[in-house]
């Protein structure tokens, strides 16, 4: 195949083919029974974006890419077998951040070579909007500021949520609107002054590393107020971001892939922000400007209040009940992560179903700490996809319900979103688990969830407490059960 039929026909429909197949991945993402392979066809469209990449740079020194995927490929392998389920919220951050990086590097660096270093774009008495035209020119300016912010401010939320030199809840600093929008401000006509008035090469670039640095400043002031059970929308929009800075990218060095790929993350980002603050009953404003967590202190708090008599049964009498239901409702949240529960609930629910009951799994959609990760742990337990139901369809079930068991969930199962006007999750949606016959609520203690709040649920007349590790519980659960069988 000629060069010409390479650039003009090959590489063009590889791009296309890989746009499309991004979308497919995407559209495999928003169903757990097809997630698995929109990711492999995801990955694969990558590929096929690299390889037409490659192809179109033609004839240049492949040895800085090569170890670019050597290190890179080694790095994300070993994080990806490393990293436990419950760390991935920060991991995804620091992957947000680097993208938004790279865009802003290639944009700056684009700005270099096309204005300093060849002479025959350089700039003589012509304006950066004029020698690389003005979308360009504009485009690199977008990269540069959407870039940065989503470095530092990916970097700052991994921190928060790593727990590492930044504390997790908000840090709410005096003027911190005001700053953020000055900086805002003054990196927007810092750019937009240099493209369009400046003639001299050389003072562009330095009002480009000038909005860098403005934007780094940003992220941090944008993401440093807020902590809590907030850093996931956030995640999710730096994601949006990062998508957006890639779209600006592709401006800059006229790539069609690049702008929908980077589209693609954009809308889907801010799609899944819309729904985690449906799910929270937060506005984004509210999430942005708001500083939730500052009172409760973002971090799970110890107590959660004081409480009255509570039920409590040992594993034993909770068997006896099981032994008779017919319907059984699973209710999971972050401390079947924690206590790594997700195969003895599968075992649990195998067993009851076993004895003719009929067993489905209620998952609220910010159960745990990541989006899906409830659905993420039942699927690497093999539970059917049939038997997960979300929030809306499992909400008029339970008053046919004989138990739900509610493993290591509190506040996606507060009633005091529900009763309690003031509390800090009141208007958001949680699973009517006290419509059931009986409630079990399996975790370590009275201990307050992600919110820090006291769950009236607990002393509910038809909810028993069985204390303990969900894992160890829910043990000895099959094993009574299996004993009761033989
Ligand atoms: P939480 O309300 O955080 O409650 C989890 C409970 O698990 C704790 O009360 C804890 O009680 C128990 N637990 C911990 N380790 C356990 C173990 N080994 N065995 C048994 N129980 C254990 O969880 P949830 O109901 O899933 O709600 C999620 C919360 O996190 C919401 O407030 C949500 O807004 C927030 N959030 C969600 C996300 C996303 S996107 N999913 C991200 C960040 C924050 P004990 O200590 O008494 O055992």
């Amino acid at each position: 195949m000629s060069g010409a039929a390479v650039d003009q026909v090959l590489v063009p429909l590889l791009y296309l083919l890989s746009a499309v197949l991004f979308v497919f991945g995407i559209k495999g993402l928003t169903r757990v029974r097809t997630a698995r392979r929109g990711n492999l066809i995801a990955a694969g469209a990558m590929l096929l974006a690299v390889v037409a990449t490659l192809l179109e740079l033609g004839a240049i020194d492949y040895r800085w890419i090569l170890a670019g995927v050597v290190v890179g490929g080694a790095v994300g392998a070993i994080a990806a077998v490393r990293v436990p389920m419950t760390s991935m919220p920060e991991f995804v951050a620091l992957f947000n951040g680097a993208g938004g990086g790279a865009s802003a590097l290639v944009a700056l660096s684009i700005l270099y070579l096309e204005l300093v270093e060849t002479p025959t774009h350089g700039l003589t008495n012509a304006t950066a909007a004029r020698a690389l035209g003005p979308d360009s020119a504009l485009s690199s300016v977008l990269s540069i500021l959407i870039g940065a912010v989503t470095f530092s401010g990916s970097l700052v939320a991994y921190l928060k949520l790593a727990g590492k030199v930044v504390p997790g809840h908000p840090v709410l600093l005096p003027g911190r609107h005001l700053w953020n929008a000055l900086l805002l401000l003054g990196g927007l006509g810092i750019g937009v002054w240099s493209v369009y008035l400046v003639t001299e090469p050389g003072t562009v670039f330095a009002a480009a590393v000038v909005v860098t640095a403005l934007a780094l400043l940003l992220g941090v002031g944008l993401v440093v107020p807020i902590g809590g059970a907030d850093m996931p929308v956030v995640i999710s929009l730096l994601n949006s971001y990062s998508g957006l800075a890639a779209a600006a990218t592709g401006f800059v060095i006229n790539n069609n892939l690049l702008i929908i790929s980077g589209a693609l993350v954009g809308a889907s980002g801010l799609i899944l922000t819309q729904i985690m603050c449906v799910a929270m009953n937060r506005s984004l404003a509210n999430v942005l400007f708001g500083g939730f967590g500052a009172e409760a202190g973002g971090a799970p708090a110890a107590g959660g209040g004081e409480y009255g008599p509570v039920r409590q049964a040992s594993p034993e009498e909770a068997a006896m009940i099981l032994e008779s239901a017919e319907s059984v409702v699973f209710v999971p949240g972050y401390g079947l992560a924690v206590a790594q529960a997700q195969h003895i609930v599968r075992e649990l629910a195998d067993v009851l179903a076993d004895r003719g009951a009929r067993v489905s799994y209620g998952i609220h959609p910010v159960a745990g700490r990541m989006p899906g990760h409830m659905n993420v742990l039942l699927a690497e337990a093999d539970v059917p996809y049939e038997q997960l139901l979300e929030m809306d369809a499992v909400n008029p079930e339970f008053r046919e319900t004989d138990v739900v068991i509610v493993v290591g969930a509190n506040d996606v199962v507060n009633p005091a979103a529900q009763n309690v006007p003031g509390s800090p999750i009141a208007g958001m949606p949680v699973l009517r688990v006290w419509e059931a016959k009986t409630t079990m609520v399996i975790k370590r203690s009275l201990g307050a969830g992600f919110a820090g709040i006291k769950n009236e649920l607990f002393e509910y007349p038809n909810n028993l407490m069985i204390f303990g590790d969900a894992k160890q519980v829910l043990q000895e659960l099959v094993a009574e059960l299996k004993q009761a069988a033989a």
